[in-house]
């Protein structure tokens, strides 16, 4: 729907801010002093929120309280990194007992190797991995290994893909990007994709895709399109990197463990350190010997705290004490049965909504559906969308303003039986 066309849920909307503001006062004093000195009273684009976000004093498992008291249940999961839950016991001990010996360290230290070992052991197409900060560092770093290891210049991207702050390729806002040549194709369609080879595909280094769109609203790849993807890879001597920053999460490989589906490069980030900063990027040792200088390694990769401390103990607890294979798997099926529920309320309505999603990852939008493509929500009504975040919102319920929703292992089978019987109430409430 675009910004001329009214919704006819605008009134609603307005009534549900007014609402949301008075139940709100500190937060909104909060945010008169946050926007004094932060652009938008906020230091991450995604947390903006109208008419002024809520702030959070204290966060315990599934639950956030706010400075005005209100209780909620996060099925948010910040954006897919909070997995563990807010305070899992076991980061908790390795961090606390790490910090005892001293961090800023500028120097090797043994977690980072355990850590590595640890990652490569899991995910069956890291031979060798790279630590950054960030998911967007780890997918510069990628990109820019495939740049070197293909010599070539040229990178597939997808409309409305989210790669990071650097690489962005949707239309929310005007971004940073980083300054590489990228060709556009369209998610869930091959023939895009084979389009951009025949046009550049002497210069194509490597197809940068989600094996499901995370940001983009939660679209999985339809049958055969990753499979399809590393055929013409193959075929055009392309690397096909695989961004599993949100979608490790589908099993204890990855998604590209569940898919069957192997990429030459991986990115991570999220929840892998239990919370902590991250992100990594790795693939098979012939290409990571880039960064050897001792195998004729020419590439270089800085950054301060690659290696910190906190990071990387974190991390180690994460992957060898709470992620085994079995709750990585539970948590796949739960959010599998929580989707099937939720679809099956919405589609019993009258209202333009449905979900999208894959595992514990979902995504509720404000048109009728099938959504396949990013394209597909182009008729989206953001009105109803920012509405539908309010009244779940209103009944405790916390998932992102543009519907998005991950599962951590805190929400359990009656909490996401809440999520439901919010989600149902809503519904009701809106028709
Ligand atoms: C698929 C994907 N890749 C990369 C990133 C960037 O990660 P970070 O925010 O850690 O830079 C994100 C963040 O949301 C993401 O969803």
């Amino acid at each position: 729907m675009t910004a001329s066309v009214v919704s006819p849920f605008a009134d609603r909307l307005d009534a549900a801010r007014t609402r949301y503001a008075a139940a709100r006062p500190n937060s909104a004093a909060l945010f008169e002093r946050a926007a004094a000195v932060m652009p938008g009273g906020s230091t991450r684009s995604v947390l903006d929120l109208r008419p002024f976000p809520f702030r959070v004093v204290s966060a315990t498992g599934a639950t956030m309280i706010d400075v005005d008291g209100h209780e909620y249940v996060d099925y948010l999961g910040d954006f897919s990194a909070g997995l563990l839950g807010h305070d899992p016991g076991p980061v908790a001990a390795a961090v606390t007992a790490r910090l005892a010996s001293g961090w800023s360290l500028g120097a090797t230290h043994t977690d980072e190797v355990r850590l590595a070992e640890l990652v490569c052991d899991r995910f069956p197409a890291i031979e060798q991995v790279r630590f950054t900060n960030s998911g967007t560092e780890a997918n510069l770093m990628a990109l820019q290994l495939a740049r070197h290891a293909t010599g070539r210049q040229r990178i597939v991207v997808f409309d409305g893909a989210y790669h990071g702050g650097l690489l962005y390729f949707g239309h929310g806002g005007e971004a940073l990007r980083a300054p590489f040549e990228f060709d556009h194709a369209t998610y869930n369609d091959l023939d895009s994709v084979a389009r951009c080879f025949v046009d550049h595909g002497h210069d194509i280094a490597a197809v940068l895709v989600e094996p499901m769109m995370g940001a983009a609203g939660c679209l999985p790849a339809v049958d055969g399109f990753l499979p399809g993807l590393r055929a013409l890879c193959d075929a055009h001597g392309a690397l096909l990197v695989f961004d599993e920053v949100m979608t490790s999460r589908m099993a204890r490989g990855g998604a590209q463990e569940r898919l069957g589906v192997s990429p030459d490069l991986t990115t991570l980030g999220k929840y892998l350190a239990g919370g902590m900063t991250f992100g990594a990027f790795g693939g098979s040792d012939h290409l990571m010997a880039a960064f050897d200088p001792a195998r004729g390694g020419t590439l270089t990769h800085g950054g301060t705290f690659n290696n910190n401390v906190v990071s990387m103990a974190g991390g180690v607890a994460t992957l060898s004490e709470v992620l085994t294979g079995e709750v990585v798997d539970d948590l796949f099926e739960r959010g599998e049965r929580l989707r099937a529920e939720v679809a099956g309320v919405l589609s019993a309505s009258s209202l333009p909504l449905c979900v999208t999603g894959w595992g514990s990852m979902m995504a509720i939008h404000s048109v009728p559906g099938p959504v396949r493509t990013p394209g597909d929500l182009a008729r989206a009504d953001p009105v109803l969308t920012e509405l539908v975040f309010h009244e779940l919102l209103h009944r405790g319920c916390y998932v992102a303003p543009r519907g998005f929703v991950a599962l951590s292992l805190a929400i359990d089978t009656d909490l996401a039986a809440r999520f439901v019987d919010a989600v149902a109430a809503v519904v009701v409430a809106l028709q």
